[in-house]
């Protein structure tokens, strides 16, 4: 990667992800600095070896400025660092729900990355959907690519609707699998599977049929059909899930998690005030 400085405005759990993902990448600790409102979570900041700092406005002065503050946080966060941003800086916002419109106008800016990362960032493993505006160049893309690349695997989308869906896939996607590991896990040893055992083996099968499901273009349905057995035992499970409304649960938690981007995003430009523009 190129020689420049990222900023992290509000540097929580997922700052933090993404700092650590590029630690890893071997990104020099010094082109980064983060700024968080509470001196202990500077210090921890600096602990990691990066710059850090109470002032927001010192993380926005880099050359590309990360907005990772809550939605509820943004436009006081906004309105602190105004002027801060420089001219030639690209703004990303990870902020959920911020719509583009509502970043331009609140930062003065026009040149704006609105991305989706999710947890597994930390371990390099992240997905990232993101959509930029029209001014962005395309050497800001690949910077953004160059950013998000070291962190997993990312995709842009010209239509940044697509980003208030991935907040509700893969931003809230490892919680919902984390909740479906743990009570698979649990189930496992309902039936008496020692806890080691249970974890191991809910764990393998999760990855290997991932894997396989991505090696295989055929439809899903395929894999099921080879593993269920007229009377067999998938067949009985599969009942119990269909039975317990499964996939109807899982969209409505999905569609659940979407709608509250979309509500989020509606307060924001609600905020944002009457003067919003179009996109640039
Ligand atoms: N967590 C995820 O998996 C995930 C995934 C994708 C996107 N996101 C998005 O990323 C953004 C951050 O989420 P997060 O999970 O990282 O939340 P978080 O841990 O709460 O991080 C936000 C941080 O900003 C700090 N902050 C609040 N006001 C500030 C101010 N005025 N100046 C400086 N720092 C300030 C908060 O401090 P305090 O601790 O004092 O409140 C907090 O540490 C959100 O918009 C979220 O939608 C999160």
């Amino acid at each position: 990667m190129e020689n420049w400085s990222i900023g992290f405005v509000g540097a929580g759990v997922m700052a933090e992800t993404m700092v650590q993902g590029l630690l890893a990448e071997g990104v020099a600790p010094g082109r980064i600095v983060a700024s968080h409102r509470r001196a202990e979570r500077v210090a921890e900041l600096a602990a990691l070896g990066i710059r850090a700092t109470l002032d927001n406005r010192e993380a926005a002065g880099a050359d590309v400025v990360v907005i990772s503050v809550k939605p509820q946080t943004l436009l006081g966060v906004l309105a602190g660092i105004s002027g801060a941003i420089r001219p030639d800086a690209l703004v990303v916002s990870i902020v959920a729900g911020a719509r583009v419109r509502v970043l331009q106008t609140t930062t003065g800016h026009d040149r704006i990355v609105r991305c989706m990362p999710n947890l597994p960032c930390r371990i390099r493993r992240g997905m990232t959907v993101w959509s930029a505006s029209a001014p962005v160049t395309a050497e800001d893309r690949a910077r953004v690519a160059a950013i998000l690349g070291v962190m997993g695997k990312h995709i842009e989308v010209e239509d940044e609707g697509h980003v208030d869906r991935a907040t509700a896939v893969n931003g809230t996607g490892p919680a919902i699998v984390a909740h479906f590991v743990k009570a698979f896990i649990e189930a496992a040893g309902y039936i008496g599977e020692p806890r080691g055992v249970a974890r191991e083996t809910v764990l393998e099968t999760l990855l290997g049929t991932a894997e396989m499901i991505r090696q295989n273009e055929g439809h899903i349905a395929e894999l099921i059909d080879e593993v269920t057995s007229p009377g067999g035992t998938t067949s009985r499970a599969l009942q119990v899930l269909k039975n317990g409304r499964f996939s109807a649960v899982l969209t409505e938690s999905v569609d659940a998690a979407y709608q509250r981007t979309r509500e989020l995003g509606d307060v924001l430009e609600a905020a944002a005030g009457p003067g919003l523009t179009q996109p640039r």
